[in-house]
């Protein structure tokens, strides 16, 4: 049964046939490697052979193994995903790194994780922080379904908040460009007080420029949520508002902490006046790519010579 699965991945340009092809076996047994190894003589029941035979279809047409198999491991923690949700990636734990390196000596940080998709952002670090105050938010509710239900999981639904909203606009009080959501309908006034005055904003936007579309894998233009992926021409439909609005839900001296792509820096650089954001640091991950980028809100506004509010 495996070496036909194999085979007919293989036949499929399936990356990794055999780990693909063990993985999905493991998936439909509930069962792990060890004992796939230990059992060979193992022989499929005819409604485990029909659930097989489904998932490879569905691996063989390229849909990620984690759209199949529903989950997706994010900073040592078990997240549900769905193709309503990026599938959290592996580089993105150097933007948990980094807020856990610069939170150090923080007091009971305030923090938004903007774009939060499956939410693995700010769990892992409501995880890491357990005296943080999280917030989350996200423009689609299926992600913040999913986002929900991993909060549930991993018992952290008290610690987090969870908003549907465009980038940051609660900062602004305008409750017309909110969608209205049976949470905060009732207190969204006194939630919108609370909606500043942050020690961090944090996130992963979506940064593929539509006109590099073709450069991104087949599998993520075909399955994962164009709005978590492409941000408009340039790519920078969300950064750009992203940067000009954590400025302001921040407070003096509070941290903008966000993923960029391959060959971003110069211009998220270059979004980060150097007369409203000092100490901006560049991170690069394991491979040297520039991936994370950070900058602190300056604490006096030069031309006023008062905090910036
Ligand atoms: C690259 S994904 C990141 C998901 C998750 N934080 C992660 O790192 O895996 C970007 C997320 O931003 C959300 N998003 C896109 N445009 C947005 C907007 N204008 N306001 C808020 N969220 C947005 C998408 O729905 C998606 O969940």
């Amino acid at each position: 049964m495996l070496a036909s699965a194999v085979e007919r991945l293989d036949a499929a340009d399936v990356g990794s046939p055999r780990m693909n092809a063990e993985m999905l076996l493991m998936f439909v047994l509930g069962a792990d490697r060890a004992y796939l190894y230990a059992h060979p003589e193992r022989e499929l029941t005819a409604e485990e052979a029909a659930r097989y035979e489904e998932v490879l279809a569905q691996r063989a047409t390229g849909m990620p193994s984690q759209y199949i198999t529903g989950h997706q491991e994010f900073w040592g923690l078990d997240f549900v995903v769905s193709r309503a949700v990026l599938i959290p990636r592996p580089e993105t734990e150097h933007l948990v790194e980094a807020v856990l390196e610069l939170a150090r000596g923080i007091e009971r940080p305030k923090l938004v994780d903007v774009g939060t998709g499956s939410g693995c952002v700010a769990l892992a670090l409501a995880h890491e922080l357990p005296d943080a105050e999280v917030h989350a938010v996200d423009l689609s509710a299926e992600a913040l379904e999913i986002a929900r239900a991993n909060a549930v999981r991993l018992q952290l639904e008290k610690r987090v908040r969870f908003l549907q909203c465009n980038v940051l606009d609660p900062v602004f009080d305008k409750s017309v460009s909110v969608i209205p959501s049976e949470d905060f309908s009732p207190s969204r006034g006194i939630y919108f007080a609370k909606f500043r005055d942050f020690d961090f904003v944090v996130s992963n936007p979506p940064y593929v420029a539509l006109s590099e579309a073709d450069k991104v894998q087949k599998s993520v233009q075909e399955f994962e949520p164009t709005m978590a992926v492409f941000a408009g021409l340039h790519g920078t439909d969300v950064i750009g508002p992203l940067t000009e609005q954590a400025h302001r839900a921040l407070k003096p001296g509070g941290w903008l902490a966000l993923e960029i792509g391959y060959s971003m820096r110069d211009d998220v650089v270059n979004l980060l006046s150097p007369t409203m954001w000092d100490d901006v640091r560049v991170m690069p991950d394991l491979q040297g790519i520039p991936r994370v980028v950070a900058a602190k809100k300056k604490a006096i506004s030069p031309s006023h010579g008062s905090a910036v509010l």
